[in-house]
C-alpha cells in the first residue's frame, strides 16, 4: 500500500480505478506482502527440520493458495472443504494436515482416504481414528493449559477451551493408540490466535515439550499459530525473528534430550495474509445524526465480520484524499456503518458499541478502504441479508487480476433448488 498525491494506491494500482474496473465493494490483495510474510517466517526458524504451514481457514482463495504453495509453505485444514480446496491449489496430501474438531467419521474417511494425516482432539476421536483405520498413523492436539488471544472467542487452550487432549492424559492416549495399532507421528498444540507477546507462546511450547518426551517417535511437533499483526499503527509488530531464535533455542534443547530430531512445524494463518488485504467499499449515504455522522458504506458484517464479532479494530482510510501529507485539520468524527438490517453493522467499533474515528471527511460515491482484511475477511464472510460476497483481486506491480467473480443472486439461490 503507498500514498501518492493523497490517493491509495493498492500493488501500484489506484484503489478507486480498482472499483472501477471490478466494482464494489470489492476484496484487494498485494501478492508481494503475503510472499514477503512467507519468507519472513520461514527464515525465522532456524532448525535444520522445520515445516512452515499455512493455517488456511485464513483465506482459502485457491490463487492465495498457490503464492503460499510457491513460497514452500504447507497446510493446516480444519474440513474437508479446506482439504479439498489445498489439493485443488497443488498442495500434495503428506503437506496437509488435518486439524478435527469434533468431526464426522466420513470427514476423517475423507482424509485418510486422500492421504492426508489426521489431527485428533478427543480420546473419542482417536478411537473412531482407530476403529477406521486400524493400524493407520495419526498426530494428537493436546491442550497445555496455557492460552492467549486477542478476544476470548479465540483462546484455545485453558480449560475453558473445547480443544485438544489435556497434557496429563498422555497415558491415556498411548493405551488407546495402542489397543488400535495406531501410530502417533506428531503432537500438536494451538494456543489462540492474535499473539503478539512471544512469552506465552514459548511457555505453552514448554508444556508441549515436556509431553513430546513421553511419545519416542515423534516425526514433528506441531506448536500452532497465532502470530498477531498491528491492526493499530501504533502497535508493535511481532519480532518474528526474535521470536524464531527462541522458538529454535527451546528446541533444539528438546532434541538433545529426546535425541533425535522431529520436524519443527508452526502453522500461523493471520500473519502470512492479515496485511495483504483490504476492503474496497463506496459510500451510498451521508447522514448527520443528532450523535453521530454515519457514513454508510455498500458492504457490512457479511463480507467483515471482525468489528461486530470481536470488537476489533480495521484502519480506515479515504482513497482519494488519504490526508496522509496534511495537519489533518479538516478531519471528523464519523461512523462508518455497513448496508445491513443490524445496529450492530458498524466498522468503527469495539465491543461495546460505536466508537466515532477522526477521519478525511467521507462523501457520497467515495471509496473507502478497510485495512488488514486478508485474514479472516472473505473466510468468514456470509450471504446474510441475501447479499452476495464480493469479488477478489489479486495487485501486484501495478496490473490486477481477477481471483475469484463476484457472487450473482443466481449463485445464492438458483443453484440450490433440488439437485
Ligand atoms: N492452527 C489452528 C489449529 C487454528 O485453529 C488456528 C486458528 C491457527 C492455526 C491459525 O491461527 P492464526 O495464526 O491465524 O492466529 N476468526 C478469528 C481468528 C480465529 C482463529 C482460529 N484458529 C479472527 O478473525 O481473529
Amino acid at each position: 500500500m503507498e500514498v501518492r498525491k493523497n490517493r491509495l494506491f493498492l500493488g501500484g494500482v489506484d484503489a478507486t480505478r480498482l472499483v472501477g474496473e471490478y466494482s464494489s465493494p470489492l476484496y484487494v490483495y498485494e501478492e508481494e506482502v503475503i510472499r514477503k510474510r512467507a519468507r519472513e517466517l520461514r527464515s525465522a526458524i532456524g532448525s535444520e527440520r522445520k515445516v512452515i504451514k499455512y493455517s488456511c481457514k485464513a483465506n482459502t482463495n485457491i490463487e492465495i493458495l498457490k503464492i503460499i504453495k510457491e513460497e514452500g509453505i504447507g497446510i493446516d485444514a480444519v474440513s474437508p472443504g479446506e482439504i479439498h480446496a489445498a489439493i485443488a491449489a497443488g498442495f500434495r496430501p503428506e503437506e496437509i494436515l488435518f486439524t478435527a474438531s469434533n468431526v464426522s467419521p466420513e470427514e476423517i474417511d475423507f482424509a485418510v482416504a486422500r492421504g492426508v494425516l489426521v489431527n485428533v482432539d478427543s480420546i473419542s476421536g482417536l478411537r473412531t481414528v482407530g476403529r477406521r483405520h486400524q493400524g493407520g498413523d495419526v498426530c494428537v492436539r493436546i491442550n497445555p493449559d496455557v492460552g492467549a488471544g486477542h478476544h476470548g472467542h479465540v483462546i484455545t487452550g485453558g480449560p475453558e477451551s473445547k480443544f485438544g487432549i489435556e497434557y496429563d492424559r498422555v497415558d491415556e492416549i498411548t493405551r488407546t493408540a495402542s489397543s488400535f495399532g495406531l501410530r502417533i507421528r506428531g503432537v500438536h498444540q494451538h494456543i489462540g490466535s492474535g499473539i503478539l507477546d512471544a512469552g506465552t507462546f514459548i511457555m505453552a511450547m514448554r508444556v508441549l515439550l515436556d509431553v513430546a518426551k513421553r511419545f519416542d517417535d515423534l516425526d514433528f511437533v506441531d506448536f500452532g499459530g497465532g502470530i498477531g499483526v498491528p491492526y493499530r499503527k501504533d502497535e508493535k509488530r511481532v519480532d518474528v525473528a526474535l521470536l524464531g531464535e527462541k522458538i529454535t533455542k527451546e528446541y533444539e534443547r528438546f532434541c538433545n534430550e529426546y535425541g533425535k530430531t522431529p520436524t519443527l512445524v508452526i502453522e500461523p494463518g493471520r500473519y502470512f495474509v492479515a496485511e495483504s488485504g483490504f476492503l474496497l467499499a463506496t459510500v451510498m449515504t451521508v447522514k448527520e445524526g443528532h450523535n453521530h455522522r454515519f457514513v454508510g458504506l455498500d458492504t457490512g458484517f457479511n463480507h467483515l465480520v471482525r468489528p461486530a464479532f470481536y470488537g476489533s479494530y480495521h484502519e480506515i482510510l479515504h482513497s482519494s484524499n488519504v490526508g496522509e501529507n496534511g495537519d489533518g485539520r479538516d478531519f471528523v468524527l464519523q461512523t462508518i456503518a455497513g448496508n445491513l438490517c443490524e445496529s450492530g453493522d458498524t466498522f468503527t467499533r469495539d465491543e461495546n458499541g460505536i466508537v466515532d474515528r477522526l477521519l478525511p471527511p467521507f462523501k457520497e460515491g467515495d471509496v473507502a478502504c478497510i485495512c488488514n482484511a486478508g485474514a479472516y475477511g472473505y473466510s468468514m464472510a456470509s450471504q446474510y441479508n441475501s447479499r452476495p460476497r464480493p469479488a477478489e483481486v489479486l495487485v501486484s506491480n501495478g496490473e490486477s487480476r481477477l481471483i475469484r467473480r463476484r457472487e450473482t443472486l443466481d449463485d445464492m439461490f438458483i443453484s440450490r433448488i433440488g439437485t
